[in-house]
C-alpha cells in the first residue's frame, strides 16, 4: 500500500487557505478538515451557552464535548462574530489541548488527509509529508472576506473588515499557544496576484515536489 499523503495548509484568514485545501482534498481524493470550524463552533457554543469568550474552563468544556460531523452545514459558524469568538477561545491551550486528538486522529486516517488551519504543520501533524502556508496581503485578504459576506447580503464597510483581519492576524500570531507562525519545512505560497486557479495549481505543484522528495 503506498504511504499516506497528509496535506498541512496554514495561513490567516481569507488568505485562501480553506479553498485550496479543499480543491487539493478533491483533487487527491482525500478527506478535508477545515480546522477553524472546530475553534468557530467552540466559539459559538461559549456564547451561546451565556459564557464570555475569556472564561478558559467554559470554553474547554465546550471543546471537549465537540462533534465535528456536521459543522460545515451551520451557517452561524461562517460569521464575523464566529471567527472573532473562534480567535478568542483559541487562546487558551486547555482548548487547544482539547482539540488535539481530534485532528490528529483525523490527520492519521490510512490514505493520509487534508488538514488547514493555523497550527497543522507545527503541531497538529509536525510530520505532514506537504505543508504550505498561504499568504496574501491584508489588503486583499479584506476584499476576499468583504466580497464573501456582502454576497450574501451581510452590511459591513470594508474598513471594518480590514480592521477586523488585521486585529485576527496580531492575536492569532502573537498568543502564546500554538503561534500562526509558517513551519520550518513550511512551503510559503502567496496568492496575492493569483486567482483560484493559479493558486491550486501552484499549491499542487508543491504537494508533488514534497511528495518525490520522500
Ligand atoms: O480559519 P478560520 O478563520 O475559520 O479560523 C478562526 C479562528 O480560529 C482563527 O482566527 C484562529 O484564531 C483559530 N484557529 C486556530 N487554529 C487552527 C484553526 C483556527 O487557532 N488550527
Amino acid at each position: 500500500m503506498s504511504r499516506p499523503l497528509i496535506i498541512a495548509v496554514d495561513g490567516p484568514a481569507a488568505s485562501g487557505k480553506g479553498t485550496i485545501a479543499a480543491r487539493l482534498a478533491a483533487h487527491y481524493g482525500l478527506p478535508h478538515l477545515d480546522t477553524g470550524l472546530l475553534y468557530r463552533a467552540v466559539g459559538i457554543k461559549v456564547l451561546g451557552d451565556g459564557h464570555s469568550v475569556d472564561d478558559a474552563e467554559a470554553a474547554e468544556a465546550a471543546a471537549r464535548s465537540m462533534i465535528p460531523a456536521g459543522l460545515d452545514q451551520d451557517a452561524r459558524l461562517t460569521t464575523g462574530e464566529a471567527g472573532e469568538a473562534a480567535s478568542r477561545v483559541a487562546g487558551h491551550p486547555g482548548v487547544r489541548a482539547a482539540l488535539l486528538e481530534l485532528q490528529q486522529d483525523f490527520a492519521s486516517q490510512p490514505g493520509g488527509a487534508v488538514l488547514d488551519g493555523r497550527d497543522i504543520g507545527t503541531v497538529i501533524a509536525p510530520d505532514a509529508t506537504a505543508k504550505l502556508f498561504i499568504t496574501a496581503s491584508a489588503e486583499v485578504r479584506a476584499r476576499r472576506r468583504w466580497r464573501q459576506l456582502t454576497a450574501r447580503g451581510d452590511v459591513i464597510a470594508f474598513e471594518d473588515m480590514l480592521a477586523d483581519i488585521l486585529r485576527r492576524d496580531e492575536r492569532d500570531a502573537g498568543r502564546g499557544a500554538a503561534p500562526m507562525i509558517p513551519a520550518a519545512d513550511a512551503v510559503l505560497l502567496d496568492t496575492t496576484d493569483l486567482d483560484i486557479e493559479a493558486a491550486f495549481d501552484a499549491a499542487r505543484r508543491i504537494v508533488e515536489a514534497a511528495r518525490a522528495s520522500r
